[in-house]
C-alpha cells in the first residue's frame, strides 16, 4: 500500500505520522511546494521508527509527483489553513486552484488513486476534485464529518462524565460553523440514547460545542488544528488499506441520496477497498431533513464561488 499525503505541513505530517504508527502501508510519500521541507518532516518521523516500532518508509520530496506514481490512496491537505476569526469558506480564494491542480497532477501518476480531500473549504474542495478530474464518484471522499464525528464523542463524553469509548455519535451535513448538523438524538452511550441522561438543553450545548470545535482550536492555538484531523484521514486511509467497510461520515458526491444531486456534502459512508462503497440513508426527523436541505444550500453558495 502506497500514500501519499501531499502538503508536509501541520495537518500533511500529522496523518503521515499516524499512518506510519499504526504500520498498515508499505510506503508514505510526503510531497510540498516548499522546497525541502517534505524532506525534512520525513527523515525527522523516519527517525521515530526504531523508538515507535513502525517498518512504513516515509519519503519526502519538493514538488516532484513522478515519485507518487502508482499510489492506492493519496491525501490532499495542501492550501492555507484559517487563522483567529475567519472561517473555512475563506479560504476559497487560494484552495481552489491548489486543490485542483494538486488533484491534476496525482491522477496523472496514479490513474487507479482513491483520493482523500482535507484542504478546506473541503466540501467545495471535494466537489471541485470530482469537476476537475471526473474519476469514478466512489474515488474521491471528503475527510470532514469523522473529525467533527469525533469532537462531537469528545463533547458527549466530557457531558456525560465517561470514557470516549462507551460514546457513538455521529456528525453529517456540511463541514462548516454552521452547516454540521450533530445527530444528538441518534448519539448512544454503550447503546443507549444519551437523550437518557442529559437534558435538551445540556444536548444542544454539547451539539454547539462540536459545531465550533475547529474555530475554539483555532482561537487557542493561531492557526487550525492538526492532532484529530491527522488522526481521522488516519482511520479513513486504514479502512481503505484494510478493507475494513467501516463507516465514517464523509464528503460524498450525491446522486439522488438525501433527495440532492450535484453537490459532495458529509453522509455516513462505508469505506472500503474501493473508497466509498456505500452510502448509508439515514430515515432523518423532517426538522433534522430541514437543516440538513440548509447545510447544503450553504455548501451550495460556497460551489458558486468557484
Ligand atoms: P499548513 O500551512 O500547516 O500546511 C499546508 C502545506 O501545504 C504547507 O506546507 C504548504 O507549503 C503546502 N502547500 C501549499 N501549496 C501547495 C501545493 N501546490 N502543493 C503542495 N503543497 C502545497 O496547513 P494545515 O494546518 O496543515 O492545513 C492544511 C489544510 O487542511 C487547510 O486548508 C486547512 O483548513 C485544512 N484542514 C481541514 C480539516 C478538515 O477537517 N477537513 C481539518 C484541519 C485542517
Amino acid at each position: 500500500m502506497k500514500v501519499t499525503v501531499v502538503g508536509a505541513g501541520a495537518v500533511g505530517a500529522s496523518c503521515a505520522e499516524y499512518i506510519a504508527m499504526k504500520d498498515f502501508a508499505s510506503e508514505v510519500v510526503l510531497i510540498d511546494i516548499k522546497e525541502g521541507f517534505a524532506e525534512g518532516k520525513a527523515m525527522d518521523l523516519m527517525q521515530t521508527a526504531s523508538l515507535m516500532n513502525f517498518d512504513t518508509q516515509i519519503t519526502g520530496v519538493t514538488n516532484d509527483y513522478s515519485k507518487t506514481a502508482n499510489s492506492d490512496v493519496a491525501v490532499i491537505t495542501s492550501g492555507i489553513p484559517r487563522k483567529p476569526g475567519m472561517t473555512r469558506e475563506e479560504l476559497i480564494g487560494i484552495n481552489a486552484g491548489i486543490v485542483k491542480s494538486v488533484a491534476t497532477s496525482l491522477i496523472e501518476q496514479s490513474p487507479n488513486v482513491i483520493i482523500i480531500v482535507v484542504s478546506n473549504p473541503m466540501d467545495t474542495m471535494a466537489y471541485l476534485a470530482h469537476k476537475s478530474i471526473g474519476i469514478a464518484k466512489n474515488r474521491i471522499i471528503g475527510m470532514g464529518g469523522a473529525l467533527d464525528s469525533a469532537r462531537f464523542k469528545f463533547r458527549l463524553a466530557e457531558a456525560l462524565g465517561c470514557p470516549q469509548s462507551d460514546v457513538d455519535g455521529m456528525v453529517i451535513a456540511g463541514h462548516s460553523d454552521t452547516g454540521m448538523l450533530p445527530l444528538t438524538r441518534l448519539a448512544v452511550r454503550n447503546s443507549v440514547p444519551v437523550t437518557a441522561f442529559l437534558s435538551e438543553e445540556r444536548l444542544s450545548e454539547v451539539a454547539e460545542a462540536t459545531k465550533v470545535g475547529g474555530a475554539t482550536l483555532t482561537k487557542l492555538l493561531g492557526t487550525s488544528a492538526w492532532y484529530a484531523p491527522g488522526a481521522a484521514v488516519s482511520s479513513m486511509v486504514q479502512a481503505i488499506a484494510c478493507d475494513t467497510k467501516k463507516m465514517f461520515p464523509c464528503s460524498a458526491l450525491l446522486d439522488g441520496e438525501y433527495g440532492l444531486t450535484d453537490i459532495s456534502i458529509g453522509v455516513p459512508c462505508i469505506i472500503g477497498k474501493n473508497g466509498i462503497e456505500k452510502i448509508v440513508e439515514l430515515e432523518l426527523t423532517d426538522a433534522e431533513k430541514a437543516k440538513f436541505k440548509e447545510s447544503a444550500a450553504g455548501v451550495r453558495a460556497v460551489n458558486e464561488l468557484l
